[in-house]
Parts: structure tokens; C-alpha cells; sequence
């Protein structure tokens, strides 16, 4: 069986973990390719909300088996309680859940190098969840990350010693002050997590992932972040340390390009984005606080607002392109019902003319060029196409010919019943 991809296509936060829980049924295994727990992935199941950041969405599906693959990391604390969290509503998660050996581990001073790099980057700062992402890939690549499979070592705290002391001379050299007293404490929490970590399944996911595509298991690969946020083609350097797009999903679990299956892409029906960077069709009046408000955009993990604005249709289309994008869901359709006009960002100027391409400097002016919609009221509660509104009908038609790729699943609430699958 191919592998089908779910992922965000604007700067995250779409409503990827709703989806992935609505349609893991249909799977054997959900394996997250990437991220860690700067990700916030929001899954309400009968009137109760769950927020997963590094446990991947189809860990409420008891038949369903869950994959952390290689290209995530991990911060045992965050992760420890997360999985505290799921065993207290009865699921047995050991069982349910594997992590690769290859997942590099987020130390207590990489958070510490994440907050002082964003107080030294000052006014530039990009608005991290400040999870210690960026450091822990930057030791991914700079080849001196420390992994789950390393925790199963006799050296493990040898390795962890040194890591952490080139880290603490880092932040020394920074001038940056912290609670010497909290962190020592926090280091001690972090090893009893990691020994925790040691009792769990912890194996080389790349075999397991390929013996089950051979043997016709379906797997569906979750994106965490989302297309714009991508650390190539996002809106550089406001974005994530990791590749948020297709791609990364064969980087991050160890599967080939040619494995690869349906790449169902998420959008909300407008946009929203957290931490700083440039967002060109982004409301700064009070159609944006309304946004904000009926959507109740606050950031899941951090709890910071999010920033709101119009769908962007030149983004959208440039992250279907991408991915190759073969599916699309529409999100948060609900949220614009109070809304008598709708607008669509369908081409920006910039330098005085009309494109549809992002410009590469994006502190350039983009000035968004919108079409207007009519608004289409409340929806009814049956989740029947044939019996929404007209006006909601023409506005996912003209989205559906813009960008060239069938919206198959509209969701027009939280819960996971609130979905329609066309
Ligand atoms: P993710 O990071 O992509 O999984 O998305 P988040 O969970 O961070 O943010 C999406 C938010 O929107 C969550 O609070 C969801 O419960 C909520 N949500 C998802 N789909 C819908 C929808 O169709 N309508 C409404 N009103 N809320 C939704
Ligand atoms: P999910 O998976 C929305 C944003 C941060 C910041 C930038 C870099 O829930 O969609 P980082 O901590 O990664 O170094 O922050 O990326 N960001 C997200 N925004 N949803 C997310 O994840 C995000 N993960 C990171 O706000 O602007
Ligand atoms: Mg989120």
C-alpha cells in the first residue's frame, strides 16, 4: 500500500490534528515526520478537547498504531506529560506507540539557547514557541544531536554531560542569565523522563514502516507546522527548523518518494498566523479581532493570539505546488458564518505589478488584490453537501478551479463529528 500524506499548507495551526483523528480509522498506522512540541494539535472528541504537541493524532484510535519517526525531536518533560495525560483517560499508550531511535532529543539547554537567541535577536525576534527547536536541529545537522537510540547506550550520560556543558559555555558567552537552581531541578526531571523513554518501544521505524508497506498496511504520514513555516520555502527566517513539506515526510520516517500515496493538503478558510513574519493578507482591524474571536485563535501550545487575514489564494496555490497536493480539506468554514462578505486574496502587487508569485524579499510590499463574496449565513446541522449554502457552494467552487485540486473533506466545527467528507 502507498503511503497517504496529511499536512498544513498556510503557517500551521489549520487543523491538521482534527483530521488526522477523523480519518485514522481508515489506517493501520499514523507515523509524524517531523516538529516537536512547538506543534499544538487540537482534537475534540465528544465534547472533550485533547492537545497533542509531539504524540501523533491517531493515538485515540485503539486499533490504530503510532509512529514518532525519525525526523521529530523530543523533549522527554513535554513528552512525559503528555503521555501521562493520554493514560489517564484509560489508553494503554505503550502499546500504541513507537518512536524512532533515529529522533534527536531536545536537552534542557536547548530551550535555554532557543530563549536566548530570541532576547538577543530583540526586535527581529522570530517568535519561537521557544521549545528549543531550532537549537536541536541545528545540533541535528551540526552533527552533534544526541537521539533516543542513544539514551539505550552505556555512554549516555557521558555524551549528555558534554552536549550540555558545550551548551551552558554557549550561553555564558551570551551573557544570558537564567535560574541556576530551576535548571538543575529541570535536568534531574529530564533524565527520569529519559529513563521512562527507555522502557517504551524505541526502535529503528524506517524497517518497521517498509515491512508494513509491503505488507499492504495504511499509513498515514502527519506534517506538523505547516507549508509557509517550512525552513526552505517558508517565509525565511520567520519559520520552523524542519521540512514541513512532502518531502520531509519521506526524510523524516525513511520512506521512498515512490511509496507515497494521496498528499491530502489542510487549509483553513481564511489564515491565521502566530509568532512574527510577514502574512500579506493579514486583517489588522476589527474583521481580524472577529476572526480571532468567534475562531478562538489562540495559539495551542503557547497560548498566543493569532494573527488573522483573509485566505491567500498565491500562497495556497505555491504550497499545492509544493507538495503536489492531490487533496484538499477546508477548515474552520464555520467560523465565517457571521461574516455578511467574504474576501479572497486571488493576486498581489508588488513594485507596482501584478503577480501571483511570493517575491523572495518579503519585507518588500505585497499589496493583497481581493474578490468578494457574499456570506452564507448559518450552516445546517446535517453534514450533507447537497444541503449547504449556495454562497458556500460558489465560494469552494472558485477555490476548488483556482487552485486545480478537489476539496474532498470541509469541516465546519471542532468536533470530530463536525466534518463532512464529500
Ligand atoms: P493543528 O495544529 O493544525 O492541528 O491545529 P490546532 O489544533 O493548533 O488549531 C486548530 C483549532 O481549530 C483547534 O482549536 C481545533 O479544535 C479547531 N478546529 C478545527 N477544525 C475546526 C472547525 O472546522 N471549526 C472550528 N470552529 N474549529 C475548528
Ligand atoms: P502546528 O503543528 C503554528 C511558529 C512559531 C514561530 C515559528 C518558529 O500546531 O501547526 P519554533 O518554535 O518552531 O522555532 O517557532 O514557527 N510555529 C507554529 N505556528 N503552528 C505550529 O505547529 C507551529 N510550530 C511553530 O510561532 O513563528
Ligand atoms: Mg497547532
Amino acid at each position: 500500500m502507498k503511503t497517504d500524506i496529511l499536512l498544513g499548507l498556510q503557517w500551521g495551526d489549520e487543523g491538521k490534528g482534527k483530521v488526522v483523528d477523523v480519518l485514522a480509522g481508515q489506517y493501520d498506522i499514523v507515523a509524524r515526520f517531523q516538529g516537536g512540541p512547538n506543534a499544538g494539535h487540537t482534537l475534540e472528541i465528544q465534547g472533550k478537547k485533547h492537545v497533542l504537541h509531539t504524540i501523533p493524532s491517531g493515538i485515540f484510535r485503539e486499533k490504530v498504531m503510532n509512529v514518532i519517526g525519525n525526523g521529530v525531536v523530543i523533549d522527554p518533560i513535554s513528552f512525559l506529560e503528555e503521555v501521562r495525560g493520554i493514560e489517564a483517560l484509560g489508553i494503554n499508550i505503550c502499546k500504541n506507540l513507537i518512536l524512532s531511535k533515529r529522533a534527536h532529543l531536545i536537552l534542557p539547554t536547548h530551550r535555554l539557547l532557543d530563549a536566548s537567541s530570541e532576547a538577543q535577536k530583540g526586535k527581529e525576534k522570530i517568535g519561537s514557541t521557544l521549545k528549543g527547536i531550532s537549537p536541536a536541529y541545528m545540533d541535528k545537522t551540526g552533527r552533534n544531536g544526541l537521539r533516543i537510540g542513544d539514551i539505550l547506550e552505556k555512554d549516555f550520560s557521558t555524551k549528555y554531560a558534554t552536549l550540555a556543558g558545550k551548551h551552558l559555555q554557549m550561553l555564558s558567552l551570551a551573557g544570558y542569565e537564567f535560574d541556576k537552581t530551576v535548571f538543575t531541578e529541570n535536568e534531574k526531571k529530564w533524565m527520569d523522563c529519559v529513563a521512562f523513554i527507555r522502557t517504551m518501544q524505541c526502535i529503528d521505524t524506517e524497517y518497521y514502516l517498509n515491512d508494513a508497506i509491503k505488507a499492504g498496511k495504511r499509513i498515514l504520514a502527519e506534517g506538523a507546522q505547516g507549508s509557509l513555516l517550512d525552513i526552505d520555502f517558508g517565509s525565511y527566517p520567520f519559520v520552523t527548523s524542519s521540512s514541513t513539506t512532502c518531502a520531509g515526510a519521506c526524510i523524516g520516517l525513511g520512506i521512498a518518494p515512490s511509496t507515497i500515496g494521496e498528499v491530502e493538503g489542510v487549509f483553513k478558510a481564511y489564515c491565521t498566523r502566530v509568532g512574527s513574519g510577514p502574512f500579506p493578507t493579514e486583517l489588522l482591524d476589527d474583521i481580524g479581532e472577529k476572526i480571532c474571536q468567534i475562531g478562538r485563535e489562540f495559539g495551542s501550545t503557547t497560548g498566543r493570539k493569532r494573527r488573522c487575514g483573509w485566505l491567500d489564494l498565491p500562497a495556497l496555490k505555491r504550497a499545492i505546488m509544493l507538495n503536489g497536493v492531490t487533496k484538499l480539506d477546508m477548515m474552520k468554514i464555520d467560523v465565517l458564518n457571521e461574516f455578511d462578505e467574504v474576501k479572497v486574496c486571488t493576486h498581489y502587487i508588488v513594485d507596482g505589478k501584478q503577480t501571483e508569485q511570493l517575491p523572495y524579499n518579503l519585507s518588500t510590499e505585497i499589496k493583497p488584490v481581493y474578490k468578494s463574496f457574499k456570506g452564507w449565513g448559518k450552516l445546517p446541522e446535517s453534514m450533507e453537501y447537497a444541503k449547504m449554502p449556495a454562497e458556500l457552494k460558489t465560494y469552494i467552487k472558485f477555490v476548488e478551479d483556482a487552485v486545480g485540486v478537489p476539496i474532498t473533506l470541509l469541516s465546519v466545527g471542532p468536533e470530530r463529528s463536525q466534518t463532512l467528507i464529500r
